[in-house]
């Protein structure tokens, strides 16, 4: 693998996550500096994506570099058969990092065994999704003051969210409690479990969303049921609605609480909830412009100071 390749949060230790927070910090004093002049990066979407792609261009662009890439793999040769390898083989020559999605578990890193050039992983399949994590970290960081013995509570699609799983990881170094909310259907797969058990995290599954769980967490991370990921819609039909946060269940809840959601909404958040100050999820996304650029200079191996 490419030493300086971002495909899972794994690949990061407690002291990478905090050195990406503090250089995440400085970004967000400053995102305008020119330290990727003369860098072109690519951003490879073989999956659609708003903020992720609109995030990292932007990062690029305020940092004086440039950037290529594709948003629909259709117009590209891997319609023709291309495999995978040969873009990657064939990008890297052209560019000093690549940015990807795919629908695929593992994409990335295949990609990142077979590239010359760092591959950052903007999502693969129901996998990881290693840069909304850090996003998601500075976002509980910046806005908790600290990132210890903290009450997170996951709401939704625990099965195909990939935010949750990279999170779950990420977070584990920071002895949370965890609570799981999901329907039986979109219940957190069990690897994730005993991944908790195998670190001492302390963790408690729910299928109802109770105003008990509200108001004993500090950060409500709530998730989109992933409609993509289903074969059968009629399950899709079943469970598309079954967690609608309100504005008025948050009435007793803690002062700190702050409510994450990596987007898109469908309906999980009522729109009366964006109005209250505990709703975070659009300073949240803007701190991934931030976070993208911490990511990509570290991958580059760019002093930032
Ligand atoms: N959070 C997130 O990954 O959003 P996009 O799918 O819009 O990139």
């Amino acid at each position: 693998m490419n030493r300086r390749s971002l495909v899972s949060i794994t690949d990061y230790t407690k002291e990478d996550i905090l050195r990406i927070i503090s250089l995440t910090e400085k970004f967000d004093q400053n995102p305008n500096r020119r330290l990727l002049e003369g860098k072109v990066c690519a951003t490879l979407f073989f999956e659609p994506s708003t903020r992720t792609r609109l995030s990292f261009e932007t990062a690029i662009n305020r940092l004086g570099g440039r950037v290529i890439g594709f948003t629909d793999a259709a117009t590209t040769s891997s319609s023709k058969g291309e495999t995978l390898k040969d873009t990657i083989m064939m990008v890297g020559n052209y560019t000093d990092i690549i940015i990807m999605r795919h629908h695929l578990e593992g994409a990335a890193r295949y990609a990142s065994e077979v590239s010359r050039v760092p591959i950052i992983n903007a999502g693969d399949g129901a996998n990881q999704h290693p840069t909304q994590t850090m996003l998601d970290i500075y976002s509980i960081h910046k806005t908790q003051k600290g990132l210890e013995n903290l009450t997170i509570t996951l709401v939704g699609d625990l099965k195909y969210g990939r935010t949750v799983h990279s999170l779950i990881i990420g977070m584990s170094h920071f002895n949370p409690t965890f609570h799981f909310v999901a329907p039986e259907e979109l219940k957190l797969p069990d690897t994730y479990k005993t991944f908790c058990d195998e670190h001492g995290i302390e963790y408690h599954e729910h299928t109802d969303f109770s105003q008990e769980v509200i108001n004993q967490s500090d950060i409500l991370y709530m998730t989109r049921v992933q409609r993509e990921r289903f074969t059968d819609l009629m399950e899709y039909e079943k469970v598309k609605n079954v967690y609608i946060l309100k504005n008025d269940m948050l009435e007793d809840s803690k002062k700190n609480l702050r409510i994450l959601h990596p987007l898109p909404r469908v309906n999980e958040i009522q729109q009366d909830v964006d109005a209250n100050p505990k709703a975070y999820y659009f300073e949240q996304a803007k701190n991934g412009m931030f976070a993208r650029q911490a990511i990509i200079c570290d991958s580059l191996n760019i002093n930032v100071d």
